[in-house]
């Protein structure tokens, strides 16, 4: 798919490197043509604008090392395009304050632009994500990650911002804008992240996908009040219970069309003719807080089995027993869905890290046995975390208990640090060759376009 596109690609990619030779572009030094990420095609120039625009040179952007030219041999070729998605909305102050500082910052660290666009989704009548996203786009060639914003319409029943009546209307719509994400995007995978979320190490290929499959995180997380009412609510919106909890993980990656598919499937189940009636109609019963990401990832097992790969940590209960309390009979999860699997990214706002440890280790882990040249400082800073093994990576929350160090990794036993270190291995690989370069300016880069909000994000590390 990538290559039918190769031509558009050259031809860009000619011009580009003959109108803006950069020092700081990296895609412009591309020795060949075959070494380009396809060029997006937003959905719709309504709702879409494609950022694609040269920064002008602010003297305050710090520029971004270069990077050798052996950085532009293409990782992820037979990786299909995709658009890591977050639903915006630019006047929650504490929003701005976790997308800056927490996710893009480790984002410009640890996600690659080779694997696709940072997508946000923003309110399209306010005039304050419009100047947001203006902003913001000023920065992207700096961070090497290429920012498309999508912005969405107020829903014409404005009961839609109601139906969850203990959350804002910005909360409400968010939660109804997860079911429509598909119209807004168009690569083939969606990955889906919070706002609060960052990002705990580079991002390999096989922490995406198994073969053609996205891999899948799941977790027994059912002893919470909040997962049953979420399970409620999702069997009302698609008739099947949840098989886990899949709020547990970030990205979420998502066959794009897996989202139709399950609103084409909420559409006939709830007997309505739009999906605003669907959220409005369920979501008036109960407490009206429904999970988009579980009622997605339980339509993709019920339906959609074969096209993901399964990780579910059910925890320390028999698989029997577990399959006779949760699922279906003839959908009963097997040994292989229970398959361990770790994390790239932490849901920052229920994880407590006072010290701020957790963003050091993770650097020097990335950064370790590397060909990069550390400053003094940070190899300083490293010395403590020589030996450290990343068990953080089998952690997702720990102010709410959402972590496998207790189920999977008991003990913290052989297989688990196997896999650490097996993904070291590929990630050192990755930042040899200059995909990764941990290029810490781009923490400034992200810093820097904070200010617009006056908002000064504490140290990184
Ligand atoms: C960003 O977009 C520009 C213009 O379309 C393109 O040349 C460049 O390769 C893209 N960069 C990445 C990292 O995808
Ligand atoms: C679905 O709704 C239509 C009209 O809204 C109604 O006529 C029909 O009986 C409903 N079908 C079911 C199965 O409830």
């Amino acid at each position: 798919m990538k290559t039918l596109k190769l031509f558009s690609v050259v031809a860009i990619l000619l011009t580009v490197s003959f109108i803006c030779f950069h020092e700081y572009m990296p895609n412009t030094l591309l020795p060949s043509s075959d070494q380009a990420r396809p060029v997006r095609h937003p959905m719709s120039s309504i709702h879409s604008t494609t950022g694609r625009m040269e920064a002008p040179a602010h003297h305050q952007i710090p520029s971004t090392h270069p990077v050798s030219s052996h950085m532009t041999i293409p990782q992820f070729k037979d990786v299909p395009d995709m658009t890591l998605t977050v639903r915006m909305s630019s006047n929650v102050a504490s929003l701005l304050n976790f997308f800056y500082c927490t996710m893009l910052r480790s984002l410009a660290l640890y996600w690659s632009g080779q694997l696709g666009n940072l997508g946000l989704i923003l309110d399209k009548e306010s005039q304050e994500d419009h100047k947001f996203a203006e902003n913001l786009q000023k920065y992207q060639e700096h961070l090497g990650i290429n920012i498309t914003i999508h912005y969405e319409p107020l829903p014409k029943n404005e009961r839609v911002l109601t139906v969850a009546k203990s959350k804002p209307p910005g909360y409400n719509r968010q939660l109804y804008s997860s079911f429509i994400m598909d119209e807004f995007i168009s690569t083939p995978i969606v990955a889906w992240m919070d706002t609060d979320a960052k990002f705990t190490t580079p991002v390999t290929r096989d922490n995406i996908l198994t073969g053609n499959k996205l891999r899948v995180k799941g977790m027994n997380t059912f002893q919470y009040s909040w997962i049953q009412s979420w399970d409620k609510l999702g069997i009302k919106m698609i008739g099947k219970p949840m098989p886990s909890d899949f709020m547990t993980f970030f990205p979420v990656y998502i066959w794009r069309d897996t989202i139709t598919n399950c609103r084409n499937h909420i559409l006939k189940h709830v007997n309505v003719s739009t999906i605003e009636e669907a959220y409005i109609h369920v979501g008036s019963q109960n407490s009206g807080v429904m999970s988009p990401v579980n009622i997605i990832m339980t339509y993709a097992y019920y339906f959609e089995k074969e096209r993901y790969d399964w990780h579910i940590d059910i925890g320390n209960v028999d698989l029997q027993k577990y399959n006779k309390l949760r699922l279906i009979p003839g959908h009963e999860l097997t040994s292989p869905d229970l398959t361990p699997d770790f994390h790239v990214t932490l849901h920052d706002k229920y994880y407590k890290d006072d010290k701020n440890i957790v963003n050091r280790q993770a650097y020097c882990a990335a950064a370790k046995n590397t060909v990069l040249n550390m400053e003094q400082n940070i190899k300083q800073m490293c010395e403590p975390f020589k030996t450290n093994v990343m068990w953080v990576l089998f952690e997702f929350c720990n102010t709410v208990k959402q972590e496998h160090l207790t189920t999977w990794c008991k003990n913290k036993n052989k297989h688990c640090s196997s896999m650490i270190k097996e993904h070291y291995d590929k990630t050192r690989q990755l930042v040899n060759k200059g995909v990764y370069n941990l290029d810490l300016k781009k923490l400034k880069v992200v810093e820097e376009a904070a200010k617009f909000h006056q908002i000064k994000c504490l140290p990184f590390l």
